[in-house]
């Protein structure tokens, strides 16, 4: 009887791959809705998330700040639970097979198909002043991201399904034109994921670049400031917490506090029958410090150690390199480049 079986083969896990760019502090939607949902894939995914810094210059930034929005963005990530002993963690920009296999898959990819990505449409009419070819060019980059790891899972939000729809397409060009070098990824939309609104117009999506700073958590509110922001919260006059169509901030706020004491909607409204708004307001409000208080803590005692953070990030960046560099050798020898 065989007793060595290779147990890594048979207990291997499948791929995820995501990343985010370094560009301000992510806010309790972003937290919420996706970056909790990555820490909880940990143990059911084999799991790549990067600091997608090489994203983040499409649009113009200040060297010093990216540099710091960098390193504070890939010690978030380990303060909100990614584990680099479980999930490999990395910058982009220090493995260089992304910008070597995104030349590769622009050269694949057709104008018409970039021009019909919604999210170039926005961004170029927001900096009509800069309109640079990386910004067209993005999802090929993105498509490079990804491809490079074989994952057969992308958590995205819904703002990234046609960049994900696009990398398969370009996957499976390539594969077809050449010989079967990618594995062709699936978006994986979460489901759990809660979808955060402003608290100030809670019609629209909870966004960090709002202009009022009301409207949004940053991970990086201490609790009063997230206390206020709750207390200051758009309601209606009906004073009754109830999940119901047309209360959009009271049903807003209900989602915000179900997705951290993982109550339900009736169990809420159950818990807060017969009391006001207020009370109501500084319960959230606090369940949310309560949430953040540990994460910051962890945040600022990884920021202490620049030292140990960019050791962190080298051994990530070379974890990763191996991975995509057989990729890329793969992709360059399917096309022809001579391999010496
Ligand atoms: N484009 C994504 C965003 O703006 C970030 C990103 C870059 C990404 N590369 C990726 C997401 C690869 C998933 C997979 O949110």
């Amino acid at each position: 009887m065989q007793e060595t079986t290779n147990t890594a083969e048979i207990t291997r896990l499948p791929r995820a791959l995501s990343c985010i760019q370094p560009t301000g502090t992510p806010t309790l939607g972003n937290y919420l809705g996706a970056l909790r949902n990555w820490v909880a894939m940990q143990d059911s995914f084999e799991c790549f998330f990067a600091v997608a810094d090489l994203h983040a210059i499409t649009v113009r930034q200040e060297p010093a700040k990216l540099r710091q929005q960098t390193r504070e963005m890939f010690a978030l990530l380990m303060a909100i639970g990614l584990d680099p002993e479980k999930s490999l963690l990395f910058v982009q920009s220090q493995v260089p097979e992304h910008a070597q296999l995104s030349w590769i898959l622009s050269c694949h990819t057709q104008f018409g198909e970039l021009s019909r990505m919604t999210q170039f449409k926005d961004k170029s009419a927001k900096h009509a002043d800069n309109i640079n070819a990386g910004l067209f060019t993005y999802p090929a980059l993105m498509a490079a991201d990804i491809l490079l790891y074989q994952p057969q899972y992308v958590p995205v939000g819904e703002d990234q399904k046609q960049h994900c729809e696009l990398t398969r397409d370009l996957a499976q060009r390539f594969n077809n034109l050449y010989a079967n070098t990618f594995v062709v990824p699936e978006p994986y939309i979460m489901k759990t994921g809660a979808r955060v609104r402003s608290l100030q117009e809670p019609l629209k999506k909870m966004s960090k670049s709002d202009e009022n700073q009301n409207a949004f958590i940053s991970l990086k509110d201490d609790t009063d400031t997230i206390l206020r922001k709750f207390r200051r919260a758009v309601t209606d006059s009906e004073a009754k917490v109830r999940y119901a169509e047309g209360k959009d901030g009271i049903n807003n706020l209900m989602e915000i506090y179900g997705a951290i004491t993982e109550k339900t909607m009736d169990e809420i409204e159950q818990e807060f029958d017969g009391r006001g708004y207020g009370d109501f307001k500084t319960a959230v409000g606090e369940a949310v410090a309560a949430e953040l208080a540990p994460i910051q803590a962890r945040f600022a005692e990884l920021m202490k150690d620049k030292a140990q953070l960019d050791a962190l990030m080298k051994q990530g960046a070379e974890n990763a390199s191996r991975v995509a560099g057989r990729t890329l050798g793969k992709a360059m020898k399917k096309l022809g480049f001579v391999q010496v």
